[in-house]
């Protein structure tokens, strides 16, 4: 089949790769002149495990091309998705301006019947507007259906081969044909994919990021409350987690959620709820226990000093919002950098690969360190903040020859509590106890 997609964003591009992948001719329109020259050669724009392979065995196999001209693409594929920024505005709510505007020039350039697939995380009733929006332009028939990503970033490709099930949202069983022709060969292998109207599906998207934000929350007053009554959060999450109703994902307590879609959805839920006179009580609770959680750590590392940490160096080991990603949109990271700044601490932060974006957000106001260990010189405490393997397993003594004081405050719970304690560290993590 034809396909274009708009937007070579991580959303778009993922999925462009994935249906060219699955034997589809995808054409990827962009109005990013200089990224589109730059995947014409080659370029992935993103980083993402497994990516680049796949991209550049589409690209010579000559499956995915990339363009600025969307009326070219319009006029060789009968599928078009839409995979656009929908930025939450200060209100919260998913701007939709790039979705609507784009909308609006399929209306003017379609010459022939058209299944236009929302791929961006829409609020509920989106696709009634993107489909007003293009009726205004045209008496060509087309149809608009919802089909929703549910990719996790650093396993992006994976998700997209091998997805957990394809949500559609379609009232045509025009439409319907087209996307389940398109998923054959998912389903083929025994993947679900579930039917439904429009609306269900742009909610469903909601839904799940938004019960996945309130399942870790809990898990973190859990763990918060361990710490108040001498039980272990680890072994809450397995005694818990062993109840497949329940199920062990998704139950790791640390320095709260972040990313680019847990927050938002969150937020843009709760917005469309109070659009609609609806007040998401549990989902306001979890917002505000997150943005206390990503800064739990702080009063304990003020403790440790003795309740003033002005002048004190802390070290900081990750600064992505977790680990394969180079992402730092509402990163943990970097509400504890600004805190310990704040309070007067220096920090010098080392991240394998998201440092540069962190450079371009707060330049010098930080130093950075080329290794994990040349972190550590000099600093009177580390923090760690994102679960990269490779803080793992360190060499805890050449750690403790670098630090003034061998202090871990550990975001992630990535370290077994004799680990630390056998190398003579204090330890403080999230919903365990401090070992002295
Ligand atoms: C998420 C959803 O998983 C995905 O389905 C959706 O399409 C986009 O949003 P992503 O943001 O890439 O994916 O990351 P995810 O792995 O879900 O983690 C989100 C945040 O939750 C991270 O900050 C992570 O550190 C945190 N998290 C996750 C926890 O604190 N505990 C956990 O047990 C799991």
């Amino acid at each position: 089949m034809n396909i274009t997609i708009v937007g070579t964003g991580y959303v778009g591009l993922v999925t462009g790769t994935t249906l060219a992948e699955l034997g589809n001719s995808v054409y990827c329109v962009d109005i990013d002149e200089k990224k589109v020259e730059g995947m014409k050669n080659g370029v992935v724009p993103i980083y993402e495990p497994n990516l680049e392979e796949m991209f550049l065995r589409n690209i010579q196999a000559e499956r995915l091309f990339f363009t600025t001209n969307l009326r070219e693409a319009l006029d060789k594929s009968e599928v078009i998705y839409l995979a656009l920024p929908t930025p939450p505005g200060e209100d919260g709510s998913a701007d939709l301006s790039y979705v609507l505007k784009v909308a609006n020039d399929i209306g003017e350039m379609m010459t022939k019947y058209k299944v236009i697939v929302n791929k961006s995380t829409v609020p509920v009733g989106t696709a009634n507007k993107v489909r007003e929006t293009i009726a205004a332009k045209t008496t060509i028939d087309f149809d608009v259906v919802s089909n929703p990503e549910f990719l996790r970033e650093g396993f992006a490709v994976e998700d997209s081969m091998n997805p957990a099930r394809v949500v559609v949202g379609s009232s045509s069983d025009k439409a319907k044909d087209i996307m389940a022709k398109i998923y054959q060969p998912f389903t083929n292998t025994g993947i679900p994919i579930i039917f439904m109207d429009e609306k269900s599906s742009e909610l469903t998207k909601y839904a799940s990021n938004s019960f996945l934000a309130v399942k870790i929350t809990f898990m973190n007053e859990i763990a918060n409350y361990c710490e108040k009554v001498g039980a272990d959060v680890d072994k809450v999450r397995l005694g818990m987690g062993s109840d497949d109703r329940i199920g062990h994902r998704f139950l790791f307590p640390g320095i709260g959620y972040g990313g680019s879609c847990f927050p938002k959805d969150v937020k843009a839920l709760i917005k469309s709820g109070k659009d609609d006179d609806f007040n998401f009580q549990i989902l306001e609770a979890t917002e505000k226990v997150n943005i206390s959680q990503k800064v739990i750590l702080v009063s304990e590392i003020e403790k440790y000093f003795g309740g003033n940490i002005e002048g004190k160096t802390i070290a900081i080991w990750g600064l992505a919002f977790k680990a394969n990603t180079d992402d730092i949109r509402e990163a943990s990271s970097l509400d504890n950098i600004e805190l310990l700044l704040q309070k007067g601490a220096k920090i010098i932060a080392y991240d394998l690969i998201a440092e540069e974006n962190v450079r371009k957000l707060l330049g010098d106001k930080i130093s950075y360190a080329n290794t994990m260990y040349d972190a550590l010189e000099g600093s009177d405490a580390l923090f760690i903040a994102t679960e990269w393997p490779e803080f793992k397993n360190p060499n805890f003594d050449l750690m403790a020859k670098k630090m003034n004081n061998k202090a871990i405050f550990d975001g992630r719970n990535i370290y077994p509590l004799e680990v630390p304690e056998q190398n003579g560290f204090y330890y403080k993590s999230i919903g365990r106890k401090t070992i002295k």
